[in-house]
């Protein structure tokens, strides 16, 4: 018997059972057993949008929403963001250890030479029109994907897994660069594999008549943006790709059911809101006004709230300092003062602060992306750039996990009880 257990009294039959809990969980199938009659099926939870459910065991990502404290595989994200290469992050949360100098040369020798996408893409591509959502390109393309490498379905063989995530790291910055080509109708830019990661997207993004000046400054911003987000445990998109990924389809069909997922308002798109919030106030002397209609109601502030942190999201504080270094190299954004006007406010007015809302993630970082260039529509394909490694990670936690098995949540219905068919004469 473990020494943990919960008894539940059922007060519908008197009866009691104990059911163990490990972990701070008690498992939901060992409430079938408590059963009110014959063939009811037993007792089921119900939890709509998995509000305190708890999908998996995994140990790749740690959150404490009330301290705001963020780690990969036990490593704070500061010192990840202050030490870390994107590659060497990717590899930590791919393989749960940090790479020794010799396998981060060889993951990053790995991704160098799969970074070119087959001469049938740009013309897959072509196919969108010229104002398509660059989300909408680089969902379906990464989907397109798979009809390259039908190898890709041998998802139980951890040579072909391994194969597969090289390529989806090594072909992603490609396939986004050549998405924020087609919306611009600049000829696509092929990878220069003596250029490092991020290097070699910018260049691919950015390049010019054959010119491209990089900025290390820029480029390490771009970075820590994309390490601050490339996992946050069980988010929206992330269980997309497990559930998609538990019917056993093949990782880029299971990726691109996150790229989808990220694509929504509510989970990749506050920090596009936040601009256009910025835009509506247009004036730091606005920003007394716009703080009480959010107070009376009339919209949020957005780049401001978490269903998770409660204290501080630790990500935003990174971010910040981002933010400083970014606009010593481009200038100040004009929004930036009234973003910085609506913080001050907001973190001294009881309102926000009883409600524990602080700054998110998303608070600061369009204005960064705004100043390296990046259009808004655009912002959501850097997110997914980022959150790639933490989607493969997670996929292949879920597949090497022998409790599970596909996701296939229950219902409690509610509808009509049996009756007979209406003919159409009839109605
Ligand atoms: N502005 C004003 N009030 C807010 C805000 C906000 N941004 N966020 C929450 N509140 C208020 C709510 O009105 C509610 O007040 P009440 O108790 O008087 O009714 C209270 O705070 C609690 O809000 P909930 O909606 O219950 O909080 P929840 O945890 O469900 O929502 C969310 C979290 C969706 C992030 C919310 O804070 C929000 O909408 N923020 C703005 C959008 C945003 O920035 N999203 C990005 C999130 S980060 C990411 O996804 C990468």
């Amino acid at each position: 018997m473990p020494s943990e257990t919960l008894t539940i009294v059922d007060n519908r039959t008197g009866r009691d059972y104990e059911v163990p809990i490990a972990d701070g969980t008690i498992r939901a199938t060992d409430l079938r057993q408590i059963s009110a009659k014959e063939g009811d099926g037993g007792l089921m939870s119900y939890d709509p949008a998995y509000l305190n459910t708890s999908s998996c065991r995994s140990a790749i990502t740690y959150i404490d929403g009330d301290a705001g404290i963020l780690r990969y595989r036990g490593y704070p994200i500061e010192q990840i963001a202050e030490e870390a290469s994107f590659l060497e992050t990717a590899y930590l949360l791919l393989e749960g250890e940090l790479p020794t100098a010799e396998q981060l040369a060889a993951w990053e020798g790995d991704v160098r030479t799969h970074t070119y996408v087959h001469t049938n893409f740009p013309k897959f591509l072509d196919g969108f029109r010229y104002d398509a959502h660059p989300m909408g390109m680089l969902l379906g393309a990464i989907g397109a994907l798979s009809t390259f490498y039908p190898d890709a379905k041998h998802i139980a063989d951890a040579e072909s897994r391994y194969l597969q995530r090289v390529r989806l790291i090594a072909k992603m910055p490609t396939i986004a660069a050549f998405v924020f080509r087609h919306s611009r109708g600049l000829p696509y830019v092929f990878p220069r594999n003596d250029l490092g990661y991020i290097g070699n997207y910018v260049n691919m993004t950015f390049e010019i008549g054959g010119r491209h000046e990089p900025n290390p400054v820029l480029q390490r911003a771009l970075e820590i943006l994309l390490i601050l987000h490339a996992d946050h445990e069980q988010n929206c998109s992330t269980s997309a790709v497990r559930s998609v990924g538990s019917s056993h389809v093949d990782p880029f069909s299971a990726v691109s059911a996150g790229i989808a997922a990220l694509y929504g308002p509510l989970h990749g798109g506050a920090n596009e809101a936040v601009l256009v919030m910025l835009d509506e106030i247009g004036d730091v002397k606005n920003v007394p006004a716009f703080i009480e209609s959010v107070k009376a109601g009339n919209g949020r502030l957005m780049g401001f709230g978490h269903r998770v942190y409660k204290s501080y999201d630790p990500r935003a504080k990174l971010i910040k300092k981002v933010a400083d270094q970014v606009f010593e190299q481009t200038g100040l954004n004009p929004k930036l003062e009234i973003a910085l006007e609506l913080e001050r406010i907001a973190l001294e007015d009881e309102y926000f602060v009883s409600r524990k809302l602080y700054p998110n993630v998303d608070f600061y970082s369009g204005l960064i992306y705004q100043a390296m260039g990046y259009p808004t529509d655009y912002f959501t394909v850097l997110f997914a750039l980022g959150r790639l490694p933490g989607w493969i990670a997670q996929w292949e936690e879920m597949l090497n996990d022998s409790e599970q098995k596909i996701s296939r949540p229950r219902q409690t219905y509610v509808g009509h009880d049996v009756r007979d068919f209406v003919p159409m004469s009839n109605r």
